[in-house]
Order: C-alpha cells, then structure tokens, then sequence
C-alpha cells in the first residue's frame, strides 16, 4: 500500500497543543485501518522561527512542501511579537495562494454532546458547509498606501474576482450541492452596495446554476444572512461565499453550533497538483495557551479530513474518517470535555480518550 507523506506544521500558541492530539488520533486510524502515513515535522512556518531569522520560513519552503501531498496544520499568529498580517501573510496565505488551494471546505454541524446556544436545536438540526473562496477577493495583494505621514495619507486595498476563479469554486459548491440530499445552495452576496464585484459574482452564481439544474439556490446579503445564521441555522445546505463573507460564516456557523473549539477545515487544490491543507478554523488563541485546556477536536477533525482526502472519499479512507466522526461524538457524548464545553478535562485526556473510542 502507498505512503503517504504529510509536512507537519504546529505553528503558534495553541496550534502547538493541538497537534500532537491530532497526530496521535490520525495515527490510531491509520493504523486500525492499515493506512501507511510518514510524518515529517517542520520547525518553521511560526513567530519563534521568525524572532530567530527575521521571516518566517526558509527560502526554500516551496519546494520542501511540493514534497508532500498534504500538510496538517495547527494555527499561526503571536501579535504580542509579530504583527498578524506579517506571520499569516508569510505562512498560512501563501500557502493557499501559491498552492492554489481554492476551496476552503469548512463543515458546520450541531453534534451530540455539544450545547447549542440557540433554543430548541438539536444534534443533525444545523448541517452544512461553508465553501469559502481561499485565494482571491477581498484577500489581494492590489493596492498600497500613499502619501505617508501626511494629512493626504490614504490606503486602498482592492477586491480582485477573476472569472476562472469565482467560476471554480461555484462549480466545486454547487457540485457538493448536488451530491446532498437537500440540493440546495446559499450565495452570499453584498450586490446592494458593493456595487462592481458582487453583482459579478451574482451573475456567475446564475450562470452556473444554469449547469446545475437539480439544484435550488437562493443569495443573501451577507448582513442578512448573518441574522440567518442565528436565526434559522436548519435551512441551510451548501453556502458558497468569497473569502471575507467566508472567514466570517466560518466562525459565526460553528459559534451557533456550540463552540469553534471543534470546527475543522480543508483547504483543498481540488487539481492534487499541489499539497492541500488541513487546520481548524480556530486560530492560536494566545488567552488560554499554556494551560492545555484548548479544545483538540477541531485539529482532529480536520484530521479526519485529511485522511479522507487522500483516499479521495472512499474505500478505508472513508472508513477511517467516519471512524473518527463516530469517536469525536462518543467522547462528545460521555466525556471527557475541555472547558469551552463547560467541562474541565485537559487537552491532552480529550485526544486521549478519542484515540481509545477509536481503538475499541
Ligand atoms: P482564535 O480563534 O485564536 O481565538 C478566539 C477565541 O476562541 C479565544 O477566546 C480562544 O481562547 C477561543 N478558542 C479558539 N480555539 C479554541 C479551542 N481549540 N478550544 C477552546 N477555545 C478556543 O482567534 P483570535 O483570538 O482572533 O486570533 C488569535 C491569533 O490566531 C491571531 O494571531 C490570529 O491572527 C491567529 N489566527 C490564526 C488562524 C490560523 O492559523 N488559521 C485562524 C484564526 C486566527
Ligand atoms: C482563518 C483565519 C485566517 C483567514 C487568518 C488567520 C488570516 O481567520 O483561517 O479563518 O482570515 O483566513
Ligand atoms: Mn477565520
């Protein structure tokens, strides 16, 4: 059987904690369902590396990944040393970008166990993905700041969509729309008042519903469909969204599904020409690290992304990853829980008692 090679990144603060309890469960699947996996841990790509050699990966960084066919991730960013847009822009998105990671598939569920914050839900009521565009929008590098220090000082930062690049990820969204029982797609648009680029990402969701016929699609403003959010988390399927309205739905869709501790995300390059990505959606959360009291199951999950990943959605790969789902919601269920879901196990019980659901 094939072996798969996997660059491990942990990254900053609770990234750190993190990773070696989603190592340990991707581990146990594999080996329970004889899946041959070599991982290889980097010591760059965080805000030590960058306190030592004044950036944040070696130069050669591109080439060491394009040696792997996915990289597991913890989360990046120390603001108290290094400001936010320097280690994220010298890591994680030039990681998206340059490996063309276009989808950002980030799963939204109510699982067993988990306290919903909005009344009457329960577990299998709130069950949908956010597809979030990764390398273009509002996330571009064109603009600058002129003028500086002067009372004529200004800054611009433009919102790029090209048409191959909104078009690939509304095919991949619909394309997962289509493959669900529900069918049904959710555009998040701003066209009332961002009055050039929405209103073409408008017309390339209708253009390509047009190619999807089995599929009911409605768009939303994206304030409204924040209150949607909240409000009414069971209607929604598949939401399709550029990057910004993405980052956001990301983490309000989990925060309304309980806690953003266990929310995962793959960062996929659907091509496999480059390695895909897989990481929490949660950042480093520099509040509580150091007390290993961070949530791992959203590193876990994402995990189990990862394996599913690099069976392309089928045979033991499958197997594993819906092993993985099945263990996180029995510990969900019966304990041990970190504190963010009111219990006060520690990081490290939770993966281990994961990894021993897992094995029985
Ligand atoms: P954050 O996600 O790190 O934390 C937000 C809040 O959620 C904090 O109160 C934190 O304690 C809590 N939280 C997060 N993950 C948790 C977990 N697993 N278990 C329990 N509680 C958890 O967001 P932030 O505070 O805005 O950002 C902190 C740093 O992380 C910044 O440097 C930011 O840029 C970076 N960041 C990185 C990523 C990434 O690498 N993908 C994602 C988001 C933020
Ligand atoms: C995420 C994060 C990143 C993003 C930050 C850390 C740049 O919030 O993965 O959701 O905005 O994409
Ligand atoms: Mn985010």
């Amino acid at each position: 059987m094939k072996t798969h090679k996997i660059a491990v990144i942990a990254g900053d603060g609770i990234g750190k904690e993190v990773m070696p309890e989603g190592m340990r469960v991707v581990e146990a699947a594999a080996r329970r369902f004889g899946i041959n996996l070599e991982f290889t841990t980097m010591d760059w790509a965080n805000c030590d590396y960058y306190a030592q050699h004044g950036e944040m990966m070696p130069h050669d960084w591109f080439d060491q990944l394009m040696q792997f066919e996915a990289i597991f991730f913890g989360a990046v960013g120390w603001p108290a040393t290094v400001p936010d847009h320097i280690s994220l822009w010298g890591s994680l998105l030039r990681f998206r970008r340059d490996f063309s990671q276009y989808v950002n598939l980030r799963p939204v569920r109510l699982m067993p166990g988990v306290p919903c914050p909005l009344a009457g839900r329960k577990p299998g009521d709130i069950d949908f993905y956010v597809v979030r565009e990764n390398t273009e929008g509002e996330y571009s590098s064109v603009g600058g700041r002129m003028f500086e220090g002067t009372d004529r000082e200004f800054v611009v930062q433009e919102t790029v969509f090209t048409r191959q690049g909104v078009d690939r990820i509304l095919d991949f969204a619909f394309d997962l729309a289509q493959s669900r029982p529900k069918k049904h797609l959710t555009s998040a648009t701003k066209s009332n008042g961002i009055s050039i680029t929405m209103p073409y990402w408008d017309e390339r969701v209708e253009a390509m519903a047009k190619c999807y016929p089995d599929v009911h699609w409605d768009k939303y403003h994206i304030d409204i469909l924040s209150a949607r959010f909240v409000l009414s988390p069971e209607r929604f399927d598949v939401v399709v969204a550029s990057n910004l309205f993405g980052d956001i739905l990301s983490d309000l869709g989990p925060a309304c599904a309980g806690t953003i501790g266990i929310a995962p995300s793959a960062n996929l390059n659907p091509d496999r020409r480059f390695p895909s990505l897989f990481e929490p959606v949660h950042g480093s959360a520099p509040d509580i690290y150091g007390k290993n009291i961070a949530n791992p199951i959203a590193m876990i999950w994402s995990g189990a992304m990862m394996l599913d990943f690099l069976g392309n959605g089928s045979g033991v790969y499958r197997e594993a990853h819906d092993a993985i789902i099945h263990a996180i919601e029995t510990v969900l269920v019966e304990g041990p829980r970190t504190p963010d879901l009111g219990g006060t196990a520690d990081t490290t019980g939770v993966g281990k008692a994961i990894a021993a659901a897992l094995e029985q």
